[in-house]
């Protein structure tokens, strides 16, 4: 998710957006631009890294002009380079523009345009949409804007400014968010409202297919065919903190709310229904490599951790690969035996934490081949690994792993089919993961309406000294990271078990101040987890169960439980999540603890 902000007006604009864009930093900040059109001519400038490099690079010579736009970004395709940064312009440097999304045919469109001789100096998607604009550009901008946005498929929030309309922005969205910000013979363009908030609370929210022309004599908002269409005025209450946070009243809960969208933008343009697969683009490795592979080595750290023992289960039952996982603080000084036929795969939120880094590093030393499953483009695993798959589930701030968690998950899932496919996993096998992962965001959604329920429940144990959390198959590993998310955030002391473990010794915890989170879908195991709940009501233990929609038997047993929409065995994890995360949220709301910035923790852990 990209940060984009636009003024046209009777101000000194190129200030006005660097300060606007700072609102936005936390949407994405691995590069920044800004372009202005100063005396009829545009000036452009844009810088790797975060907003302060961009204005390093500004020192005492901002353009100046009433008509600019500034974006930073949170990169899909291609590096956190300056090349990469945006604004992107068109060959002939009089066209600049800013875009957050994804557009999925940018390669097909990259090499008609470069055969009418456009010249690219970026490897972005974004700048095949300057081209295009080019190309259509005889005597209007907009409808300019419009012809390109047609040839488009994929996702776009865009703002585009030209020395040869030096008054106007055109703006377009489809599927990225962009408002319109109206002031006095001056108007803003931005992808949220904390950009404008210092100048106006009154803005018209852009829809999908919907352009908006601006200029300092008003503003217009027409469909892709330049119809007009009639929008209406809102005004914005909140404020600004709350802004940033898209209203919510802290980052992990907005990243835990935005995870259907996150999962979307995972799985868009990788699932191939009819095949029962997956497209991988950036693996790096042919299938005669990937067949050659004998054996899988997961490491990580932390909740990318208990994604990696996800993964484990699946590449094994699904994909039929021996698999194991490995902390990669243990991996790297341990003297792993791995050779040509080993894939090892780190998988890293951040691309940045040093034992994962490590870990790669000697897997490299070692022949092996390795990928890497990560959230930030351009980060050091992410360029250290021989391949890899992006997750894209756009900034997490919160310092509490949560929609990179089922992201990397569903990532694994497109891995499983990928190698699978290859070897024991029939096509009706591949199609039903397919079905099933395509309903996913939906599902998700389902379970994310009923947070208030999961509130309800965490207030009776906010005073809870400490708690247990077990699951079998596929939910061990949503166990532990349960027991993760309360501790790192509520500091009550927190574990996860395999549910039939604790008759060896944790059973001896169970009283009725232990409040004992099974975590128990309707899957192969369900009649084996009820004993297990059986056993610690026994024990006047206190249950919370995260169960399936219909279920009985375990709900009619527990003092609190949570359904969720039923689906296939190996992908429940990215269901039966979410109630966990919400409980840990809540909780550690409940003690007033800092859910964004816990005690003693940092978001990326690049030391050792
Ligand atoms: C999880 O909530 C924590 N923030 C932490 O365990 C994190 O998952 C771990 O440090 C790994 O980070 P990474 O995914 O960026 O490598």
């Amino acid at each position: 998710m990209c940060g984009i902000v636009g003024y046209v007006g009777k101000q000194d604009a190129g200030p006005l957006v660097l300060e606007a864009l700072k609102r936005l930093e936390y949407r994405g900040y691995d590069s920044a631009g800004i372009a202005v059109i100063q005396d009829g001519r545009l000036a452009v400038e844009k810088a790797a890294g975060k907003i302060a490099v961009l204005e390093q690079r500004l020192e005492g010579h901002l353009p100046r002009g009433c008509t600019a736009l500034a974006h930073t970004r949170w990169a899909t395709h291609g590096a956190p380079t300056d090349d990469n940064a945006h604004p992107h312009t068109d060959c002939g440097g009089t066209m600049a523009l800013v875009h957050n999304g994804i557009i999925e045919n940018a390669g097909t469109l990259r090499e008609r345009l470069q055969q009418c001789g456009h010249r690219f100096r970026s490897e972005t998607d974004t700048e095949v949409l300057a081209h295009l604009v080019e190309e259509a550009f005889t005597d209007s901008l907009e409808l300019a804007v419009a012809a390109a946005l047609r040839q488009v498929e994929g996702t776009y929030g865009i703002a585009v400014v030209s020395s040869r309309e030096p008054h106007t922005i055109v703006a377009a969205r489809h599927g990225s968010p962009l408002l319109v910000g109206l002031g006095d013979h001056e108007y803003f363009i931005a992808s949220d409202a904390a950009a404008m908030l210092a100048h106006t609370r009154s803005v018209v929210y852009l829809d999908d297919g919907e352009i908006a022309v601006l200029s300092p004599e008003g503003y217009r908002v027409t469909d892709l065919e330049t119809e007009p269409v009639e929008k209406s005025v809102s005004t914005v209450e909140w404020d600004l903190a709350s802004v940033e946070r898209g209203g919510f009243a802290h980052f992990m809960l907005k990243e835990i709310m935005e995870q259907a969208e996150a999962l979307e933008l995972t799985l868009r343009g990788r699932l191939l229904e009819d095949d029962g697969n997956a497209r991988l683009g950036g693996l790096n490795l042919a299938n005669e490599q990937l067949l050659e592979i004998d054996r899988v080595v997961l490491t990580a750290c932390g909740t990318s951790w208990h994604a990696a023992l996800i993964g484990e289960y699946l590449l094994e039952e699904l994909a039929r690969i021996p698999a194991e996982v490995e902390y990669a603080s243990e991996f790297r000084y341990r003297n792993p035996i791995l050779d040509h036929r080993t894939l090892v795969i780190g998988i890293s939120q951040s691309g940045e934490t040093a034992d994962t880094l490590a870990a790669i590093r000697e897997a490299k030393r070692r022949g092996a081949h390795t990928l890497g499953i990560v959230n930030v483009v351009g980060s050091t695993i992410a360029r250290e690994v021989g391949g890899g798959i992006y997750i894209h589930a756009g900034p997490e701030i919160g310092v509490a792993s949560t929609k990179a968690f089922t992201c990397q998950v569903a990532a694994l899932a497109l891995l499983t089919l990928r190698l699978g496919r290859l070897r024991a996993l029939s096509v009706l096998q591949g199609r039903e993961i397919v079905r099933a992962l395509r309903k996913l965001p939906g599902q998700m959604s389902q379970v994310l309406a009923r947070a208030a329920a999961v509130e309800r429940i965490g207030e009776q144990f906010a005073r809870a000294p400490n708690a247990l959390y077990l699951g079998r198959g596929y939910n061990f590993p949503v166990a532990l990271e349960g027991a993760l998310k309360l501790k790192e955030i509520s500091y009550i002391h927190a574990e996860g078990y395999p549910a039939a473990e604790i008759k060896h010794g944790p059973i001896a915890l169970i009283d009725e101040m232990m409040p004992v989170v099974f975590i128990a879908p309707r899957d192969a195991v369900y009649q084996k987890i009820l004993s297990n709940v059986q056993e610690v009501k026994a024990r006047r233990g206190r249950v919370i169960a995260i169960v399936t929609e219909g279920d009985a038997e375990i709900t009619g047993l527990a003092d609190h439980s949570f359904p969720i929409p039923e689906t296939i065995d190996p992908l429940t994890p990215l269901l039966s999540v979410i109630p966990l995360q919400l409980l840990a949220y809540y909780i550690a709301v409940r003690r007033g603890c800092d859910v964004d910035k816990p005690r003693n923790l940092a978001k990326s852990v690049t030391v050792e």
